[in-house]
């Protein structure tokens, strides 16, 4: 027993490895993302005045503050609620600055790492199951998603089949479900997108779960029944998927494509600022560091390209296109990029209205309902307002929950009541695609 050496050195050998097991868990070691938001505050602001709305644009620039709501400091005006992120060693100068300023605010999120380790099942073990009782009430990281996808293809080859579109900057390939009863017959069809924005993870949640409610619906309800036998349904769970595989490796907060640019170390592209439409003017920022940034020319993102070329090439057959995004709970259409609405608005409108009354009947949500300019704000080369553009005649985006308590970090728990809400506004909104619109 000599290699041992003594029994006293043993136990102190013994002790200091579990004193650095113990500093290795306590240093973040178990907490995801490296303890990295630990400290970080949601602060909500509503500057009262011009002057008050100039200084709250000076200081987030300068503290490079995360916006939350809205998405860039241009949109940021008088009256303007605005939920900034603020990292642990700037709160201090920021708080500071709006009690001297007199700058009301409310601190929503006193601790963002606390929370998103509170919402989500992370932390704990996540439950292994078979791919038949897969869990839709959890959050699921982007291989997830793509096995569930071809799961999918393998087992519901009667109504789903999974094709790909091109490939991410990254070179992930870029999967849509084809969802729909099969016919020689012309079918029209509906687009569905989740996910363009990488932290907004209640989307592609949002996106499986319409797969599931058709699949699990589609013999006894016969709304359900008639959507999917006279339409198709293009559904892209994950829009970004190099942005959502970020923003669970590395960034919760990540909103933007991941692609390199040549002369600035910052990555990656607002994908929804990228669309050929009124490209880069109001609501979009050149600049490459930002999170609104429009890129270096329209359609430079592969992923956006990928998705235009393909609605592109189906020309008039889709007749919907709906875009899922958080959060405000919203349901906007055109115009974004201006003040003005669509012609034969009275359809669109209506569709909306009965949209949102239709997801208030569920838990009693409200959501608002409007052109996105009026409604959220102005904000150009986005996907809603090229595809409208493009001859699809009934274009939405849907903002999901909440209105700022959790923001991004929408609970788990949450991901079931908000579906189905949301379901029922969708299946509205497609039930009126089939009528003549009054
Ligand atoms: C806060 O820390 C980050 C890096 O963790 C640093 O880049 C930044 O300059 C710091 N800000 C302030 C105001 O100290
Ligand atoms: C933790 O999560 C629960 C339920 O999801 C929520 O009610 C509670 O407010 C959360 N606490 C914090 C500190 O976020
Ligand atoms: C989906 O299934 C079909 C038929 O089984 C197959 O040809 C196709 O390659 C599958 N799609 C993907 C993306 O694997
Ligand atoms: C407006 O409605 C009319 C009649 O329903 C239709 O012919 C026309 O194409 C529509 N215009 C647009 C831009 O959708
Ligand atoms: C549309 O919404 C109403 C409630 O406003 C609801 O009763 C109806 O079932 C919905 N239709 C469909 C097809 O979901
Ligand atoms: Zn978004």
């Amino acid at each position: 027993m000599k290699f041992l050496g003594k029994p006293g050195s043993q136990t102190a050998a013994f002790q200091l490895l579990c004193w650095l097991f113990l500093k290795i868990l306590q240093s973040g070691y178990c907490h995801p993302y490296n303890n990295h938001y630990a400290g970080d505050k949601l602060i909500r602001l509503i500057p009262r005045s011009k002057e008050q709305a100039n200084a709250l644009k000076k200081i987030y620039h300068q503290l490079q503050v995360d916006l939350w709501q809205p998405s860039s400091i241009s949109c940021l005006s008088e009256e303007t609620v605005t939920d900034v992120r603020i990292p642990q060693n700037a709160s201090r100068t920021l708080l500071a600055f709006l009690q001297e300023a007199h700058i009301q605010y409310t601190i929503l999120i006193e601790d963002l790492q606390k929370a998103l380790e509170n919402g989500s099942s992370l932390q704990t073990q996540r439950k292994r199951r078979s791919p038949s009782e897969y869990n839709y009430e959890v959050y699921h990281s982007l291989e997830e998603i793509q096995s569930w996808m071809h799961h999918l293809n393998k087992t519901q080859s009667g109504l789903i089949r999974m094709f790909s579109i091109g490939r991410s900057y990254e070179g992930r390939p870029l999967f849509v479900l084809k969802l729909g009863r099969k016919s020689r017959a012309y079918k029209r069809a509906v687009w569905i997108d989740c996910g363009i924005h990488a932290r907004e993870w209640i989307g592609p949640a949002f996106c499986q779960w319409f797969v599931r409610e058709a699949l699990l619906t589609y013999k006894t309800d016969p709304a359900m029944r008639k959507m999917l036998n006279h339409l198709y349904f293009y559904i892209m769970p994950v829009f970004n998927v190099d942005g959502y595989h970020f923003s669970w490796t590395h960034d919760r907060f990540w909103r933007k494509t991941r692609s390199r640019n040549s002369r600035f170390r910052c990555r990656g592209v607002d994908a929804n600022r990228n669309w050929k439409v009124k490209w880069c003017d109001e609501g979009a920022s050149v600049h490459p560091c930002d999170d609104t940034y429009c890129g270096p020319f329209p359609e430079s993102e592969p992923e956006v390209k990928a998705v235009a070329n393909f609605l592109r090439k189906q020309g008039k057959r889709i007749t919907a296109y709906l875009s899922f995004h958080a959060y405000a709970q919203m349901l906007l259409y055109p115009y974004s990029y201006k003040y003005a609405t669509i012609p034969n608005f009275s359809c669109v409108e209506y569709a909306a209205y009965k949209a949102v009354k239709a997801l208030r009947s569920v838990h009693g949500v409200q959501y608002r309902y409007g052109p996105a300019s009026q409604t959220l704000y102005i904000s150009s080369g986005n996907s809603m307002d090229w595809a409208y553009k493009n001859g699809i005649p009934y274009a939405f985006a849907f903002e999901l929950r909440d209105t700022g308590h959790f923001g991004f970090l929408l609970p788990e728990m949450l991901i079931k009541p908000t579906c189905t809400e949301t379901m029922l506004a969708v299946k509205n909104i497609t039930v009126h695609l089939l009528k003549k619109c009054p």
